[in-house]
């Protein structure tokens, strides 16, 4: 049987692959082979849509709340709905026999193209290929082709493809399912049909368009009802071509959105399926050169890799001035579709080094909720901004009641409460964009204020303690959610002391520099000398928890906590939590649910050396469970630069492949977005040592054996830099229209670099 869509199909480095129709794979496997643009999601359904399918079709911020806890990002109508039904059967996984199947992700191109055999009760069979896209180089369009064969014998289609209605969010808990539209309008035109939906509660509005092509031998003809018939001979094959295109708008005039669907579709229709997806897969093909990362001598880890980085690169937006990623990408709807400190600290780093501008999205998308997150200071008897612990489009608190625990119980959710890290982290972010990019007109327009107000909040939400002569933070909950209601978590205490810092270096630096737009800003947020005062006596007296024996204490109390040491860490790095304690008092022991001080070794490299960042990695280390997905990772990227590469290399494979393996049993929500991002750092932050010390880009590498290069792109202050680095040597060069020099660090030295030079810096014997 002719292959029809191998000729699109990259080599099998590239692809991840299902070799048999699985029923009780098929929700996760939806969230793995989901396509994407960043302003589009689409989840890996089959096109038939089986019994027990999750469609789900997110745009990006969309979100609404109507019978839900809080708002949500809305699963709208599935445009991927393909009835195909020959002598009163239908073709589909669940209704005929499979005699043969494979589905290909296709990572190079952002293709899922599939090839079944299906057989009727009759004994009939019918060969079923497909292929479908969601468009990066248009992103409103969805394009999909379906090609049939009878084999056995003649035989009558009847091909209906509805856009499906019955959508609904599945809802967690006790919520139930919910449907967060109605329609609006629905129309037929000459190539093809409109519906249109609005929201319920933001009545935004959503119009899809549809025109589907069949295509028998030479023959080609415009579907124009929702069914029509295919009469096929024996070994006959018939084409079916589905567009799709989906705009939204949110001046809710259906008068206006319709003609721009109706002629975008037109337009599509005559560019032709062919040369859309050649646009597609030139645009996957510039992103891949811009950001992939090659390992020789693993191939296996390579292709995870890119994998975490295929997820990344179909939830990144440019171009539309703000945009974030929420938990669980635009693949499910596990958290809602909610965006946390994930995207700042575990996501935006992978787009700021290779997609600068979805970084600064993803700072816009907080910006414009800078007045949000004011409001949410000032209610709370703060100054300045702080940012929600889940949020959504309006920028407020959106962290709902309740949530199931591990083992299913329904908890009260309190981070919303006291998780107040976040804050701290965006600053963080800011900076550390500003640090890559040098972007001063971003900061003049947004990163600075940022900075400032944040810091704002925390001079108010710092108390002082005349006994210890301490500022201390009390009441918080830290990346370790184990732990309610803390006092002064080093994690929290020190991201407080890098905002502060951070504020004031900023103040200083706009003030001299940029005068004019000091006084505008000053002006705008009321920003007193006095004020930055206040912020540099905080400083120096921050409760940072740091021992004379050189460990941190999580918390204040945690080392009186019940001690616990988990064992057998080689075989099980992710160990359960031991049977012997109960979930509901996990917060009396030392169990640590996820990096929290390791966390913070590794987001504050230079504030530690190496002797206090061993001797806290392999003490938490016994005591951390990992219970989230963004623990693994930072394991990893520490245990790389104390040395223990074993030890890193085991934490690398368990996070870069967690969604193919199914770690955390919860893929089915969609993928593990933090994860996905902090893989990428491991690989590059962690293994290729590409750390940021003192604004000066530094490269310190320590391989896995197994590796034998690593090479990779990066873009750094303006600059393309190219890195390739094996055991014996790092290899440099960087590319600039000006005529121009860098200076990084590569093995611990300062070095100068010309432009559209290679250079190649052996590694010291013993170093
Ligand atoms: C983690 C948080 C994370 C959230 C969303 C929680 O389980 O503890 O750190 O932000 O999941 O990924």
């Amino acid at each position: 049987m002719k292959d029809y869509f191998s000729k699109h199909r990259s080599s099998d480095e590239w692809l991840i692959k299902e070799h048999r129709w699985d029923k009780k794979l098929q929700p996760s496997r939806e969230s793995q082979f989901a396509l994407g643009n960043g302003f589009i999601g689409s989840r890996g359904i089959m096109e038939e849509v089986p019994f027990d399918a999750r469609p789900g079709t997110y745009i990006a911020g969309l979100y609404d709340k109507t019978g839900a806890q809080v708002t949500e990002l809305v699963n709208l109508p599935n445009p991927i709905n393909l009835k195909i039904i020959s002598g009163g059967e239908r073709l589909g996984a669940g209704t005929m026999d499979i005699l043969h199947h494979e589905r290909a992700l296709d990572m190079k191109h952002g293709l899922l193209t599939r090839h079944t055999i299906y057989r009727n009760s009759h004994k009939k069979r019918f060969d079923y290929q497909s292929l479908r896209f969601v468009s990066m180089r248009n992103k409103h369009i969805i394009a999909m082709q379906v090609c049939i064969t009878p084999l056995d014998e003649a035989a009558t289609f009847t091909v209906e493809n509805l856009l499906d209605l019955s959508v609904t969010n599945v809802g967690f808990l006790t919520e139930g399912n919910k449907k967060h539209f109605r329609v609006e309008g629905v129309s037929q035109f000459d190539t093809g049909e409109y519906l249109a939906v609005k929201t319920l509660e933001k009545g935004m509005l959503i119009a899809y368009g549809k025109s589907m092509i069949i295509e028998k031998g030479h023959s080609s003809r415009f579907a124009r009802h929702v069914t029509t018939q295919i009469k096929l001979r024996k070994n006959q094959t018939a084409c079916i071509t589905t567009i799709f295109s989906i705009f939204t708008s949110d001046n809710k005039d259906t008068k206006k959105i319709k003609p721009v669907v109706k002629g975008f579709l037109r337009k599509s229709a005559n560019m032709g399926f062919e040369r859309i997806l050649k646009e597609h897969i030139a645009s996957w093909d510039r992103l891949w050169q811009a950001s992939d990362v090659r390992i020789k001598g693993a191939p296996h880890d390579e292709r995870s890799l890119r994998f975490n980085m295929y997820h990344l690169l179909i939830c990144g937006r440019e171009g539309n001035g703000e945009s974030s990623i929420g938990a669980k990408t635009l693949s499910g709807e596990g958290y809602r579709g909610h965006i946390f400190w994930d995207a700042e600290i575990f996501i935006l780093p992978f787009f700021l080094y290779n997609r600068p501008n979805v970084a600064k999205n993803m700072l816009l998308y907080r910006y414009h909720r800078l007045n949000k997150a004011m409001q949410i200071a000032e209610s709370r008897g703060y100054k300045g901004a702080m940012f929600p612990w889940e949020s959504a489009a309006t920028g407020e608190e959106t962290t709902p009641a309740w949530a199931k625990n591990f083992d299913g119980s329904l908890i009260q959710i309190r981070t919303h409460e006291m998780e107040h890290h976040v804050t701290a982290d965006v600053a963080y972010a800011v900076y550390q964009y500003y640090v890559a990019t040098k972007d001063i007109r971003f900061m003049l327009k947004c990163g600075f204020e940022m900075i400032f107000e944040t810091a704002r909040f925390w001079a108010s939400r710092a108390g002082y303690n005349p006994k210890i002569k301490k500022y201390e933070i009390k009441h918080v909950i830290g990346p370790d959610e184990f732990h309610e209601d803390v006092d002064n978590n080093a994690y929290t205490n020190s991201m407080v002391y890098f905002n502060l810092m951070a504020a004031c270096g900023m103040y200083q630096k706009m003030k001299r520099l940029y005068p004019k737009e000091y006084r505008r800003l000053s002006k705008k947020i009321g920003l007193k000398k006095g004020e930055v005062g206040e912020w540099k006596r905080i400083i120096p007296r921050i409760a940072l928890n740091l021992k004379r024996n050189g460990l941190i204490e999580q918390f204040d109390g945690y080392f009186r906590k019940r001690k616990v040491k988990l064992r057998n860490l080689k075989k099980h790095p992710i160990p359960p939590i031991p049977r012997s304690i109960k979930l509901k008092d996990v917060g009396k022991t030392q169990l640590v649910k996820q990096a929290d001080v390791v966390m913070l070794l590794y987001l504050l490299p230079d504030k530690f050396d190496i002797k206090t960042k061993k001797k806290n990695f392999y003490y938490y280390l016994k005591r951390t469970v990992h219970k989230s997905s963004l623990s693994a990772a930072v394991h990893a990227a520490i245990a790389a630069e104390i040395g223990n590469i074993k030890m890193a290399y085991r934490y690398f494979d368990v996070a870069a492949n967690m969604d193919l393996t199914l770690l955390y049993g919860n893929t089915d929500d969609g993928m593990h977005a933090a994860s996905l991002g902090v893989t990428w750092q491991a690989a590059i932050h962690g293994f290729a040592g590409m750390k940021i010390f003192n604004e000066t880009l530094s490269i310190n590498p320590r391989l896995p054996e197994a590796w034998k290069e690593i090479s990779f792109c990066l873009k750094w202050q303006g600059y393309n830099l190219k890195i390739a680095i094996n055991h014996t040597k790092v290899n440099v060069q960087f590319y600039s229209k000006r005529k121009d020099f860098l200076k990084i660090k590569v093995y611990n030295i300062l070095r100068k670099i010309e432009a559209d030079k290679a250079y190649n810096f052996p590694r010291k014997r013993g170093g």
